[in-house]
């Protein structure tokens, strides 16, 4: 059997579970179309995403590349740093997304929800996509980066413009990159003459940056901004994706709404059974580093590996009925949704945090949610569309 996982004649609600559910039964390790091989089930996927000796991780895929162009070290993303220096860059991302430096928070996504059902509520009705979901994680990524609102309004227009992915050298675009460089170089040179003049730093994400040291040396401007426009790519798209599925959910399921309207202690439930059923990195990629067998299938070096988050978050081996997006399920946490092993997400407290606040928002202002009439809606899981969620809103 051969798969496709992008091949929309397998898919059903935007995603081929149905096909995925035979090939995780039938050839769970089974050989894609493009050369390499996709992963459907947990046991493999957990292997693959721990094993990063054997299954390196490799954006090329994903940017549109062959996996042949050479990329100078400090222009690598976080993922596609070898080791052991990415785990020394990872310690950066922790400390600046750890719960402690994320107090602020959920105090700043309130408000910014708060901001933005306003309008829809005095119309009685608007886009939960855009007019809700869509502006919460760049807006909150720009706060923690010290930086004023328009660059949140910047982060959203660059992660829908496709110049994302770039770096310096793709070809196409000017030899220093996409728009987004040119900001936080800015940014950068901003807070360094500030530095240099004996002001007092704020504590954000890019003086932490500017501050860090590997081994006594700090990091240079380039791997800074690098870094920085990862994470706008790692969580901009990803984050706005769980808040369109959760806004989608509760506008469609009436009953769903008010249950948890009614009792918050299932906000965090459904937040991560959103991230299971509806895992938003419905894939992601590896390389093999050498030849290997994993349970008798041969993969050869330099062979592309699909890893199916998406598939392994609905094996049947692993959790009961589950195709079923239920709000009891014994370990709430127990998916792939953020990953695994030691690329396991960095911002996932912060995706948590926007989620959860999200919802509360919805659920303390919304007193009713219904359909649009004669509106079409995206499949689930469909947050990496661009699709309205359009919606009649009643406040409280
Ligand atoms: C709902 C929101 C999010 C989801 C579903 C998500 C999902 C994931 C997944 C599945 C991975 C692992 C990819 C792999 O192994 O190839 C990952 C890695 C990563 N995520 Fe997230 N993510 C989210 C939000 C965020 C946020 C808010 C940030 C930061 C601001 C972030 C930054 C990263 C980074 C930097 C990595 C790479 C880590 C590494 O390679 O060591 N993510 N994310």
């Amino acid at each position: 059997m051969e798969f496709d996982a992008r091949d929309p004649s397998h898919e059903v609600d935007g995603v081929p579970f149905h096909t995925l559910s035979r090939i995780r039964t039938e050839q769970p390790i089974c050989p894609s179309p493009k050369g390499g091989w996709y992963l459907s089930t947990r046991r493999h996927i957990d292997t693959a995403l721990k094993e990063v000796e054997t299954f390196v991780a490799d954006l090329a895929p994903m940017a549109g590349l062959s996996g042949t162009e050479v990329v100078p070290a400090e222009e690598l993303f976080l993922s596609e740093i070898p080791e052991p220096r990415h785990g020394r860059i990872r310690r950066l991302y922790n400390s600046n997304f750890a719960p402690h430096r994320l107090r602020n928070t959920e105090e700043f996504v309130t408000r910014t929800c708060h901001r933005l059902l306003d309008p829809m509520l005095d119309a009685g009705e608007g886009d939960l996509h855009a007019g809700y979901a869509m502006p919460i994680p760049s807006a909150t990524l720009a706060d923690l980066m010290g930086l004023p609102p328009e660059a949140g309004e910047k982060f959203m227009g660059w992660s829908f413009d496709g110049t994302l992915m770039q770096r310096p050298g793709t070809p196409g675009i000017k030899p220093t990159g996409p728009a987004i460089l040119d900001y936080f170089r800015d940014a950068l040179a901003g807070r360094r003459a500030s530095a240099a003049a004996g002001e007092e730093q704020p504590h954000d994400v890019i003086v932490g940056l500017m501050n860090a040291e590997i081994d006594g040396v700090p990091l240079s401007d380039t791997e800074i901004v690098t870094q920085l426009q990862f994470m706008v790519m790692a969580g901009v798209h990803t984050t706005r994706a769980l808040l369109v599925h959760l806004a989608h959910r509760l506008l469609r399921d009436r009953e769903l709404f008010e249950r948890v309207s009614a009792d918050r202690d299932l906000v965090s439930p459904l937040v991560e059974e959103s991230l299971r059923h509806d895992a938003p990195v419905q894939a992601t990629t590896r390389r093999c580093t050498h030849d290997v067998a994993l349970d008798g299938v041969e993969m050869h070096a330099g062979e592309w590996v699909e890893v199916g988050i998406g598939s392994a978050n609905r094996d049947e081996t692993v959790y009961d009925d589950p195709d079923a997006f239920r709000l009891d399920r014994d370990d709430p946490r127990d998916h792939l949704g953020f990953g695994g092993g030691p690329h396991i997400c960095p911002g996932a407290t912060l995706a948590r945090i926007e989620a959860s606040c999200a919802v509360n928002v919805l659920c303390d202002r919304v007193a009713e949610m219904s359909v649009v009439a004669g509106a079409t809606y995206p499949p689930l899981p469909g947050g990496m569309s661009h699709l309205p969620i359009p919606a009649k809103l009643t406040a409280k």
